[in-house]
């Protein structure tokens, strides 16, 4: 595996929402990055949502440089060939099994044998991605959230073969991008989607069901609970096809996700009613 201070040249495969991000971050923190999609078109808008997104944190003095320098180390291309000279390769093409692992497989070619391979998935298995390589040791998510740029945080999310070193590997590669990190098991949606999912699909419920209407359960959730955005709103920008994607996947994974959980119940027997006890999930002094 190549140390971080190895990485020169970042591959991202995909340069939709999230593709894009990424490659504007790694080439912003640095990198040379080559950006592949499978037609040209689709590579022409990712690197304008780039140039649009650069030109956004210039004009508020966001960016220790020149726009057009970040934008000179992003190359683009349709040939997965090009691949060949990245250091590390982040993965972010369509949330479908087949794909992911037809790519990975071709990674597994195309890249040098000590190249730690990344995806981006938001709910698909990092273990079964990793099983169309003959390096699963190599093979991590690196989960960023939309929009890229903006948002803090990154999930690493450890498959069943990840080595040790590739799990640093990511947080150190995320800190050096300016994100934070938290980790996660190689179970359906991880920590995000597995939260964020039901949540979304509730508010959705909640206005199909008549609870509100669609603003007043937006707003009721950003000001009764302080989070930038409702469902609605977070559903919009994340886009519902990926959405009803993430959703599927845990559906057929995890089954009914609306009962309560069995650790309320468990706790409220136990006594255990949160701040107000001095102990719920966490203790308080
Ligand atoms: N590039 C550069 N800057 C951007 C940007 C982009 N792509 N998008 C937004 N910004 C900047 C804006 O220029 C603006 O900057 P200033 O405050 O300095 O003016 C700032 O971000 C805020 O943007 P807006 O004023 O347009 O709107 P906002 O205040 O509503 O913020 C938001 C937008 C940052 C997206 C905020 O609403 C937010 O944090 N929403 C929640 C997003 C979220 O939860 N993302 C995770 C989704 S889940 C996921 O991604 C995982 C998955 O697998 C599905």
């Amino acid at each position: 595996m190549r140390e971080l201070s190895d990485i020169d040249v970042v591959g991202v495969v995909g340069a939709g929402t999230m593709g894009n991000g990424i490659a504007q971050v790694a080439a912003t923190a640095g990198y040379e990055v080559v950006m592949r999609d499978i037609e040209r078109e689709y590579v022409e808008r990712g690197l304008g949502s780039i140039d649009d997104s650069l030109d956004r944190l210039a004009s508020k003095g966001a960016l220790d440089e020149d726009p057009g320098a970040i934008r000179d180390r992003i190359a683009g291309t349709t040939d997965l060939d090009d691949l060949a000279t990245a250091d590390l390769v982040v993965e972010a093409a369509v949330e479908e099994m087949d794909v992911k692992r037809d790519v990975f497989a071709d990674l597994d070619d195309v890249t040098d044998d000590d190249v730690v391979l990344a995806t981006n998935t938001s709910t698909l298995s990092i273990t079964t991605i990793a099983s169309a390589t003959d390096r699963a040791s190599d093979v991590i998510g690196l989960h960023f959230m939309n929009p890229v740029p903006v948002m803090d945080g990154v999930e690493v999310v450890v498959g069943e073969r990840t080595a040790d070193p590739v799990v640093e590997f990511a947080h150190a590669f995320a800190a050096d991008l300016g994100k934070e990190t938290w980790e996660a098991d190689d179970k359906p949606g991880f920590v995000t989607n597995r939260i964020l999912m039901p949540w979304i699909n509730e508010g959705v419920r909640a206005f199909d069901e008549g609870v509100a209407d669609k603003a007043d359960i937006d707003r009721g959730m950003k000001l009764g609970t302080n989070v930038p955005m409702g469902p609605l709103e977070l559903a919009d920008h994340i886009g519902l096809d990926v959405v009803l994607d993430a959703s599927e996947t845990l559906h057929a994974e995890l089954g009914d996700r609306y009962k309560p959980a069995y650790l309320v119940k468990r706790k409220v027997e136990a006594g255990d009613l949160g701040k107000k006890t001095g102990r719920g999930f966490y203790e308080y002094g």
